[in-house]
């Protein structure tokens, strides 16, 4: 039975309920609907509503039920229930009978709906600042193992300055972080009860909402009820976290698709997160990272809908934000799905440290060195980069590295480059060099990993 019958004399065309209907994917808010049940029916306890008998009945009821959900959470899905908060009241209403039906007494599900979906969200906070940490320690270990793996950086997908891949992994540690903090500060502010802010105006009971917010494991409760029923902050920022992380991830997984490619053939994934070709039987695709890289674009999808559907919105609730749970509850798997198999990845990465290098090597990343070679020598350094610009040219005609220049075809681009200018263009110098903080030198990268190994638990 709906909860609204009594105004009705025409049932719901049955097309209309599948329309309206929600429980086919709400049903993942039957544990926090059950918490927030139980908190309620001790709120009543406190106005009179109900003696402390009942509220125990009750409570054992809905405790029962919380077990039956936790066993078999897909069960629900049978019902014809319009949402989880019916089928939750027309359970109970089968343990418990009539009793039962005082439950609702001074809420609505606009608040119930309200905290429901904060408290989900605040578990699922709990998962992803998981396995942001998880992503966070992998790529240190991977850092740790690989300090000494030089390759190319890039700037305009051209070969710029050498660095390490260890350097490259901790640039993605950061993003992680900076990931993880924005979790946390969602976390704050969705620590807000809006339970007995009713439909809209507030309840009718003089209930103690601070206390109510305590026992849902909330700080306090919210402000105002209008607000409260209304407000989808929360689902907007961890849509805009995700969305973040995601294109972090993106590309992490369009770097490491690169670094795989035949063309650089820096790293090669495990045959663990690989797929073949059905009809070319050399391939060995990063199916995993593709996957990773594309699944980003449905995360933007979700906050861009979300956006939309709270733009313009009437105060107070209206059932197009109803529309809010798919949106999230996609986003957030999603999000979830993409950093543990980013984990995966990781696990069983080699990285090819001769081609690394090899490729390094080439493309005349050291050629900065050069000109910072020609500085030492008091060279000013908008004239020593255009030195150092014909020098390249020439080395390009011959099909050489700066290197490979004898010292007297150097000396042709100045007089003061000398015999030392080949130390100073080495791979090594040229991550030596870069030793203020933050920059690729090995004393800099092996400072950052222990001091993220300390942030990370490792
Ligand atoms: N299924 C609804 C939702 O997800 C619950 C709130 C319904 N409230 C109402 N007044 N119809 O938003």
């Amino acid at each position: 039975m709906a909860l609204w019958g009594g105004r009705f004399s025409q049932a719901a065309d049955q097309r209309f309920k599948l329309f309206n209907d929600s429980l086919r994917f709400d049903y993942r808010l039957a544990e926090q609907d059950i918490i927030g049940s139980v908190a309620w029916s001790k709120a009543l306890v406190t106005v009179n509503v109900l003696t402390a008998e009942e509220q125990k009945k009750l409570e054992k009821a809905l405790d029962e039920l919380l077990v039956e959900v936790q066993a078999e959470p897909e069960a629900i899905l049978a019902s014809d229930a319009e949402d989880i908060h019916s089928w939750v009241e027309q359970k109970l209403i089968g343990k418990v009978g009539d009793l039962g039906k005082k439950l609702h007494t001074g809420r609505s599900r606009n608040d119930q709906v309200a905290t429901d979906l904060k408290l989900w969200c605040k578990v699922q906070v709990g998962l992803l600042l998981n396995a942001v940490k998880e992503l966070q320690q992998a790529l240190v270990i991977t850092a740790e193992q690989n300090q000494d793996a030089v390759m190319p950086g890039y700037t305009h997908l051209q070969r710029a300055q050498p660095v390490t891949f260890a350097h490259w992994c901790l640039a993605y540690t950061e993003m992680l972080a900076r990931d993880e903090s924005r979790l946390q500060d969602a976390l704050k502010r969705m620590d807000t009860s809006p339970l007995g802010s009713g439909a809209l105006a507030g309840t009718a009971y003089p209930i103690d909402r601070d206390q109510l917010a305590g026992w849902l494991g909330f700080s306090v409760a919210t402000r105002n009820s209008l607000d409260s029923v209304s407000d989808r902050d929360h689902v907007l920022e961890l849509l805009s976290d995700a969305s973040i992380s995601m294109v972090h991830l993106s590309r992490f997984a369009e770097d490491l698709i690169f670094f795989n490619s035949g063309e650089s053939g820096f790293v090669e994934l495990s045959d663990r997160v690989t797929s073949g070709s059905s009809l070319m039987p050399q391939k060995k695709n990063p199916d995993a990272l593709e996957l990773i890289r594309g699944k980003c674009g449905r995360v933007q999808g979700a906050l861009s809908g979300m956006l939309m559907t709270l733009k313009g919105l009437p105060l107070a609730y209206n059932k197009d934000m109803q529309e809010d749970k798919e949106g999230i509850f996609d986003a957030l798997d999603t999000w979830l799905d993409c950093l543990h198999m980013a984990v995966l990845v990781l696990d069983g990465i080699q990285v090819k440290r001769p081609r690394c290098q090899e490729a390094a090597q080439q493309g005349y990343a050291n050629a900065t060195e050069l000109a910072d070679y020609l500085v030492a020598k008091g060279i000013p350094f908008r004239e020593a980069h255009h030195i150092v610009g014909s020098a390249v040219l020439e080395a390009i005609k011959q099909g050489k590295a700066l290197e490979a220049l004898s010292l007297s075809q150097l000396k042709q681009f100045n007089a003061v480059i000398d015999e030392d200018v080949y130390s100073a263009l080495s791979l090594q110098s040229c991550l030596e060099k870069r030793c203020a903080k933050g920059g690729v030198n090995p004393r800099q990268v092996a400072s950052a990993i222990n001091a993220a190994k300390v942030r990370l638990d490792i």
